[in-house]
């Protein structure tokens, strides 16, 4: 009976899908090797800016949080998710080092009865799962990919009621398994999208290269709009309103940003570039959104404001998360160029924007922002 689980790597979105195992039924064990967060976790004294993550951690009786891997063994685990981090390289690819390092410690656990059952759930290089299945065969490991489409601010509801949950299995009985999990977990009924891990590496980058495709698309048509001198939330409204297309991810805006957007847009070029086939659209997409940049900076620095106030600098309403954030970027843009600048923000996001742009600009805290 399939009642333990282990999820390697309980960060932002590990943490999330461990309490999420853990309601629904399952005897979870979160390994995580940062000391001081894991004893956090343990003591339940970690905060999270998710949603639900504070309330769901301090009543979880069946998760287990530790640093120590061999608990597999001991617990005779064989359904291990591993959520580490896959930084972006300067290149555009992933750097699967974390995912290596866990991969040689499961190597040196004493062998099981049954194989075990490897999801890897971190953003990774298309070929990578199979190429890991092959290396890990031969010590009694399945490898499939199962990535998760969601966003920060929303995780553990985006968990529990995706529209698709996408199964890159090792082979059919495995993706039984794991759908069989997200049977019991999910609150809704998902499409299940079972393919072979390769195919399922590709269809998660190029889910989010649609995504930065329509964003821009719908940028460079606004910017088109003011130019001309016509409405551009009325022309995108309308586009959206056609069932083809949809209205979602179509409004005029900053441009698209955050921890997970632009590296799938440029790890899928650079998939492309490594079988010499030049994905025009990742690098259009990606050129798009700077010259749309460009065009919103033009236009704030045409302000003759003195003062300029940016409400929230964060990639996303509800987050903390500043990483490639466009609103900050603007900020800094103009006020490099001399213009005072306030931003309104979470304490959260002021203390990192204070670090690493110390005195360019004026804050004012807003408590409404963080969530
Ligand atoms: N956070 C998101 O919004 C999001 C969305 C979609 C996909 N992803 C992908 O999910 C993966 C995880 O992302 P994240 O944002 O949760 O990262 P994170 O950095 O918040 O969490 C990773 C955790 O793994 C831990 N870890 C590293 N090495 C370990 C090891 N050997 N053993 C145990 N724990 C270890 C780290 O200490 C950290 O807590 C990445 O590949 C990312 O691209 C993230």
């Amino acid at each position: 009976m399939l009642e333990k689980i282990a999820v390697i790597g309980v960060g932002k979105l590990g943490i999330c899908f461990a309490l999420n195992l853990e309601k629904a039924g399952f005897e979870v064990w979160g390994i995580e090797t940062q000391a001081e967060y894991l004893s956090s976790l343990q003591d339940r004294t970690f905060q999270s800016q998710e949603p639900q993550v504070n309330e769901m951690l301090a009543s979880s009786k069946r998760l287990m949080l530790t640093d120590d891997i061999e608990c597999i063994s001991e617990q005779e685990i064989t359904d291990i998710f591993i959520m580490v981090a896959t930084p972006s390289l300067p290149d555009g690819g992933y750097d699967h080092s974390q995912v290596e390092r866990v991969v040689a410690k499961l190597q040196e656990l004493p062998s099981s009865a049954e194989s075990r059952n490897l999801y890897i759930g971190c953003t990774t290089m298309p070929g990578y799962c199979s190429e890991l299945g092959d290396r890990l065969s031969a010590f009694r490991y399945t490898v499939s990919y199962n990535p998760e489409f969601i966003a920060q601010g929303d995780i553990i509801k985006n968990q529990l009621k995706p529209d698709q949950v996408l199964i890159g299995e090792a082979n059919e009985l495995v993706g039984e398994r794991l759908q069989a999990i997200y049977e019991r977990m999910v609150e809704n009924d998902p499409v299940y999208c079972r393919m072979d891990p390769l195919s399922a590496e590709i269809a998660k980058l190029a889910t989010n290269c649609f995504l930065t495709t329509k964003i821009s698309f719908a940028n460079s048509i606004g910017d088109l709009a003011v130019k001309a001198g016509a409405d551009p939330n009325k022309i995108l409204s309308a586009i959206g309103s056609d069932s083809r297309i949809g209205p979602k991810y179509l409004g005029y805006g900053f441009g698209f940003g955050g921890p997970c957007f632009p590296r799938d847009n440029r790890a899928l070029g650079k998939f492309g570039e490594m079988l010499e086939y030049p994905l025009l659209l990742s690098k259009a997409t990606d050129q798009v959104n700077d010259e749309h940049f460009e065009f919103q900076l033009q236009q704030l620095l045409a302000n003759e404001k003195e003062t300029l106030i940016f409400e929230g600098v964060a990639y996303k309403k509800g987050t903390s998360q500043i990483t490639e954030s466009q609103q900050l970027r603007l900020a800094v843009a103009v006020a490099q160029r001399g213009r005072k600048v306030i931003i309104r923000d979470s304490v959260e996001v002021i203390d990192q924007v204070k670090m690493l742009y110390p005195g360019l600009f004026i804050f004012e805290p807003e408590p409404s922002l963080a969530n």
